[in-house]
C-alpha cells in the first residue's frame, strides 16, 4: 500500500510530479497556451474573491491571492473559515467565494459555505474528494484530482490546490482581458515541465533534508521566515513541522521580524528561510543578516546562483517565475517529514489531530 515507502507521507510527497501532472490533464490548451476549465466558463469573472479555507487549504489560498491579484487583476481576500462564520463580512450578491478544502468535510469552510450562499454569492469549490459535502453544496466544483491522501499531514493536497489556483488566475485573467503577457506564453510550457523537472529533484532533497534535519534535531523552536509567495510557504513550512515532529515553529513574514520576533532570536532558536532569487530576494537577504548579526542559525532555501552566506544554504531549482514554489514545497515538508522520523514521532499519524475536522 505504501508503495515501498517507509510512511505514507513520503510516498504523498514523492507522487507531487505525478499530482501536478494529473491535474493539469485536458485543462492546458497548447494551441492558445490558455489554461482551459470548463467549469468556470458560465460563471462571469469575479470582480471580489473571497478564499475560504483552514490549516494547509488556507495557506493555499493565501498563496493563491498573490496570483488572482497580479494575474486577473481581482481584489482577493482570505479568510480563516472558523473566523470568517462568526464575522458580518461584507460579503453578497455579485461575490464569488472559493471554498478550498482536501477532504470537503471540514466543518468551518462548509459554514463559510453556507454563509456565503445565505448571503447571495457564488461559490467554487476546490476540493479533493469526489462526492464530498463541499463538492455537493458548491455551486461549481473544481476537482484538485490529487488521488486519495492517506497521511493526517497534507503534502500532495496542497501542491494540486496550487496547481488548480494557478490555472484558476490564468483563466480568469484571461476572461478579465488582463494576463500578463509574458504569463500567457512563458505559463503554460512551464507548467508541462514541471513535472520532471520535479521527479529529478526530489531524491537529492530528500537527501538534504535527512542531513539538516540531524543538525537541528536538538532544537526546540523554529522561525520559517518568508517575502510574497514565499510568506504563505514560511507558513506551511512552520505547521508542517509542528504537526508531525512536535517542534514548535512560527511562520512569519520576513519584513515582520523586526517588529518583535527578532527580540528571540539567539544561537538556540534557528531562522528557516524562503529565499528564492525572486525580486524580494536582497529583502529577504538583508533580514537574514539581522538574523545571524544576533548569533541565530539559518537554513535558507535558495536556488544556484545565490550568494547567501548562512550557515545551511539549501538550492532548489528555480522553476518559472511563481512556479518556484513547486520545488520550495517538497523541500519544506520533507525536512517536516525527515525530522518527525528522526525523533521517532508517529509521522502519519501525529497525535490529537484527525485527517478530516467534521466538528468545529
Ligand atoms: C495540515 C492539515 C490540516 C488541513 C485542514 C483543512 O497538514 O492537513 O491543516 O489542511 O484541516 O482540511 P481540508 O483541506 O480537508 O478542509
Amino acid at each position: 500500500q505504501k508503495g515501498g515507502y517507509k510512511h505514507f507521507m513520503l510516498k504523498e510527497i514523492f507522487e507531487q510530479p505525478r499530482v501536478i501532472a494529473d491535474c493539469l490533464t485536458g485543462r492546458l490548451d497548447r494551441t492558445t497556451g490558455q489554461a482551459v476549465l470548463p467549469e468556470l466558463e458560465d460563471l462571469p469573472a469575479p470582480e471580489r474573491l473571497f478564499i475560504v479555507a483552514c490549516g494547509t487549504s488556507y495557506h493555499a489560498g493565501l498563496w493563491g491571492m498573490y496570483l488572482m491579484e497580479q494575474w486577473a487583476g481581482i481584489p482577493t481576500r482570505v479568510e480563516i473559515a472558523s473566523e470568517l462564520r462568526y464575522r458580518d463580512p461584507i460579503l453578497g450578491p455579485g461575490d464569488t467565494v472559493v471554498a478550498i478544502s482536501q477532504s470537503g468535510e471540514t466543518a468551518d469552510t462548509l459554514a463559510g459555505i453556507h454563509l456565503a450562499k445565505a448571503r447571495g454569492a457564488k461559490v467554487i469549490g476546490l476540493c479533493n474528494v469526489v462526492g464530498s459535502t463541499v463538492a455537493r453544496e458548491a455551486d461549481v466544483v473544481l476537482y484538485t484530482q490529487a488521488g486519495p491522501e492517506i497521511s493526517v499531514a497534507s503534502t500532495k493536497a496542497m501542491c494540486s490546490q496550487l496547481t488548480l489556483l494557478t490555472l484558476m488566475a490564468m483563466a480568469f485573467g484571461r476572461k478579465r482581458g488582463v494576463l500578463p503577457a509574458e504569463v500567457a506564453t512563458r505559463c503554460l510550457p512551464a507548467l508541462e515541465a514541471l513535472p520532471a523537472e520535479l521527479d529529478a529533484a526530489l531524491p537529492g532533497m530528500r537527501q538534504r533534508a535527512r542531513e539538516l534535519c540531524r543538525v537541528y534535531a536538538e532544537a526546540h523552536s523554529f522561525l520559517y521566515l518568508g517575502r510574497g509567495l514565499c510568506y504563505p510557504l514560511a507558513l506551511e513550512g512552520a505547521l508542517k513541522l509542528k504537526e508531525i515532529s512536535y517542534i514548535h515553529a512560527e511562520g512569519y513574514a520576513a519584513g515582520e521580524m523586526k517588529h518583535g520576533p527578532i527580540a528571540l532570536i539567539d544561537p538556540k532558536f534557528p531562522t528557516f528561510a524562503l529565499a528564492p532569487l525572486d525580486g524580494l530576494y536582497p529583502k529577504v537577504k538583508s533580514n537574514l543578516q539581522e538574523v545571524q548579526a544576533r548569533g541565530g542559525k539559518v537554513i535558507a532555501l535558495t536556488n544556484p546562483g545565490a550568494d547567501l552566506d548562512v550557515d545551511h544554504p539549501w538550492e532548489v531549482p528555480a522553476g518559472w517565475g511563481p512556479l518556484s514554489t513547486f520545488f520550495m514545497l517538497p523541500a519544506l515538508q520533507l525536512f517536516a517529514y525527515e525530522m518527525a522520523d528522526y525523533l521517532g514521532k508517529d509521522v502519519d499519524q501525529p497525535r490529537n489531530l484527525a485527517k478530516s475536522v467534521t466538528v468545529e
